[in-house]
């Protein structure tokens, strides 16, 4: 087993406040929607509610069982450099960067356009390679090894989430999550186990044989979470994931995260929204190529909580609607 592959197992470091249970009755969410509707929201307030029950071992590889958790950063970047170069222009998008990710974090990166936070994903993501700098994958160096290395490395260890979800259109949820295992040498047996319990582990358990355009944004978004977990990797990295979708199932996209960060996994996530980068336990802000601040939260925000609020609100705004209808 490699060093990598440990670093996932063990109790996650988020606060509390997530944990405790919701009194929002899902009978009650259903009043305010149409029949389809209603699917989506028992959908996701059940999701919600299990998430924040998932056990260690379901986002931990098997043969990970019974390993401790080592005190090696995850990602240690050292005055990393990229400049593209494109005829004659130079872009200098990163101009030495210096972080470290510990096992059990949940880092906001945040920033306008333009300033490399993409860039800086691309290479913690082992997309791509510095142009000078050293990058450290959960103790490895990373920032020299050749594509097919790289390659390898990023399949096992780097789980993706982008915006617009990537999903194989005429895949169903199962086959576009079992992907990633395909060139794994993995049986088609675990394969199948494995999707089947990732889907459920981010509340999809019914929608497994949906294809994308038979989900809504939220459970796409989801599906592309569940893609990402498969392999059991050290690290989530997210670049906008909810720059596609509503407050409301953005707040549930934050809750899934939110519920897997609690159960120990390492996330990254890019996003321009002050208001979804207050979910993390940490937020780094990117100009010019350069961290311009980086700060722990002390207390985040619980997504969960804030779409049970929102969904109650909901409600009693539509049972006063009704009232007053009736009389
Ligand atoms: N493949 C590329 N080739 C050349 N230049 C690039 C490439 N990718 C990014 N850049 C440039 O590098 C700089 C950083 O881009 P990057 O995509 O990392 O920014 P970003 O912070 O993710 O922006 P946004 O918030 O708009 O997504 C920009 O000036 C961009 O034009
Ligand atoms: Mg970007």
């Amino acid at each position: 087993m490699s060093d990598n592959s440990r670093l996932l197992k063990g109790g996650g470091q988020a606060s509390s406040s997530q944990t405790g249970s919701s009194d929002t009755d899902p009978d009650s969410i259903n009043q305010q929607t149409t029949e389809t509707d209603q699917t989506v929201d028992n959908q996701s307030s059940s999701s919600i509610q299990d998430l924040a029950t998932i056990p260690q071992k379901a986002i931990t590889r098997p043969e990970d069982a019974g390993t401790t958790i080592t005190s090696t950063p995850i990602v240690d970047v050292r005055t990393l450099m990229k400049t593209y170069i494109i005829g004659r222009t130079r872009v200098p998008a990163l101009q030495g960067i210096s972080m470290r990710v510990y096992q059990g974090e949940f880092v906001a990166v945040m920033g306008p356009s333009g300033s490399g936070k993409s860039t800086f994903m691309n290479l913690v993501g082992c997309l791509d390679r510095p142009s000078k700098g050293e990058y450290w994958l959960a103790g490895k160096l990373v920032s020299r090894l050749s594509n097919d290395e790289l390659a390898n490395i990023r399949n096992r260890q780097i789980g993706f989430v982008f915006q617009g979800f990537n999903l194989l259109s005429r895949s169903n949820a199962l086959s576009n999550v079992i992907l990633p295992m395909v060139y794994a040498g993995i049986s088609r047996e675990e394969r199948e186990r494995r999707g089947r319990s990732v889907l459920r582990l981010v509340g999809l358990g019914d929608r497994m044989n949906h294809k994308p355009s038979e989900l809504s944004g939220g459970q796409q978004q989801r599906v592309a979470i569940a893609r990402a977990l498969v392999n059991g990797p050290a690290l989530l990295l997210a670049d906008e994931p909810t720059g596609n979708l509503d407050s409301r199932t953005s707040l549930e996209i934050m809750a899934v995260l939110q519920a897997l960060n609690e159960q120990g996994l390492t996330i990254l996530m890019v996003t321009h929204e002050p208001d979804i980068a207050k979910f993390a336990k940490r937020q780094v802000a990117f100009r010019d190529g350069l961290i311009v601040h980086d700060e722990q939260v002390l207390s985040p925000a619980s997504a969960k909580e804030e779409w049970t609020k929102l969904v109650n609100k909901a409600t009693t705004e539509h049972k006063i609607k009704v009232t007053e209808e009736t009389h």
